[in-house]
């Protein structure tokens, strides 16, 4: 039996690899979360009876100390995170606040005979890049603002612990991730929730800005993939969507899928966070995922005909 703690759990993507990891009645999956951005509606229900959910914050050593050394755990997945562009340029502080996230975690796991820690890092990490697709060894990480920093120094908190103590990682560069299950945050949960009731969408900077967009069940089955193959191990990979897409476009297509009446209003680009340009290299990726990836459009569709996908 495979004991397995998700970090964020009670999350978009943290619920959906819980959901999958619970699948399996060799795996017994505790999900943590302090339900800030999270639901206990997404965490899932298991008919092996191998989930547990446990109210918790990261952030706080006495809390989350006292589940990880009542109980020791196999595997870690780190998902826990403040999240959402207007979030974390909004609240700088608590963001960095993440690192003692991580931090807690990797002392608790190595003290505690955690085999592997998998972590959900992001694109941001690249920054603002001039270099395409994005490579995870070759093209530099040019991290400015927190949320991409606190990533960033995740990372480096990773390999150091597995240099000095052998704890195993894996990094997952996460890109635009979206599905049924997303909060309203997000560009295409917004877009879509804007169009199913007519009200405008809004682009910053006239939606030139290009973004890869990948189905959830991409990006988890991948993931799952590298846990159930030991792929990986103390590397990056990035999980990302294929085809690079102009916001304006995303609009478009999500306005005519949705037969809907919204019109594009253009507002200002933003002050900062909002990179031009991100594209993933998915070399890597594509050895983890034995199929095709799941195009926009058709994402979409599974997300309208999808009965999670509350407005
Ligand atoms: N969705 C994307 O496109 C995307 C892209 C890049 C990286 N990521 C990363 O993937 C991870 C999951 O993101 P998501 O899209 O599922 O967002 P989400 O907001 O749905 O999930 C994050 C979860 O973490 C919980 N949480 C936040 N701070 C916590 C804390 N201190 N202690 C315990 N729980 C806490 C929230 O309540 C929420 O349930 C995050 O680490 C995020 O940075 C996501």
């Amino acid at each position: 039996m495979n004991r397995i703690l998700v970090t964020g759990g009670a999350g978009f993507i943290g619920s959906s690899m819980a959901e999958k990891l619970a699948a399996d009645k060799n795996n017994y999956v505790v999900i943590i979360d302090d339900l800030t951005t999270g639901s206990i509606n997404k965490i899932p229900q298991s008919a092996h009876k191998n989930v547990r959910f446990i109210k918790c914050d990261v952030n706080d050593w006495m809390d989350v100390s006292g589940i990880m050394y009542s109980q020791p755990f196999d595997y870690v997945f780190h998902y826990a995170a403040v999240v959402g562009v207007t979030r974390t340029l909004e609240n700088p502080v608590k963001v960095l606040n993440d690192l003692s996230g991580i931090r807690h975690l990797l002392y608790l796991a190595k003290n505690s005979g955690v085999k592997r820690v998998y972590f959900s890092s992001s694109s941001e990490v690249y920054g603002e890049s001039f270099h395409f697709p994005q490579h995870e060894e070759t093209t530099p990480l040019n991290s400015r603002l927190p949320y991409a920093i606190v990533k960033n120094a995740s990372e480096s908190y990773l390999k150091a612990f597995q240099q000095e103590y052998g704890l195993e990682y894996t990094i997952f560069r996460f890109f635009n991730t979206y599905g049924p299950r997303q909060s309203k945050d997000f560009v295409v949960s917004k877009f879509l929730a804007k169009a199913l009731k007519n009200e405008p969408i809004e682009l910053y900077g006239g939606g030139s800005q290009t973004r890869t967009f990948c189905y959830i069940d991409d990006n988890v089955d991948a993931c799952l993939n590298a846990f159930k193959q030991n792929l990986y191990i103390n590397d990056v990979v990035n999980i990302g969507g294929e085809d690079e897409v102009p916001i304006i476009d995303l609009a478009k297509l999500i306005i005519k899928i949705t037969k809907s009446k919204s019109e594009i209003l253009n507002l200002p680009p933003l002050p900062e966070g909002d990179m031009t340009r991100r594209k993933p290299d998915l070399t890597r990726m594509k050895k983890l995922l034995s199929r095709n990836h799941l195009s926009l459009e058709e994402g979409l569709r599974k997300i309208l005909d999808n009965t999670k996908f509350i407005l």
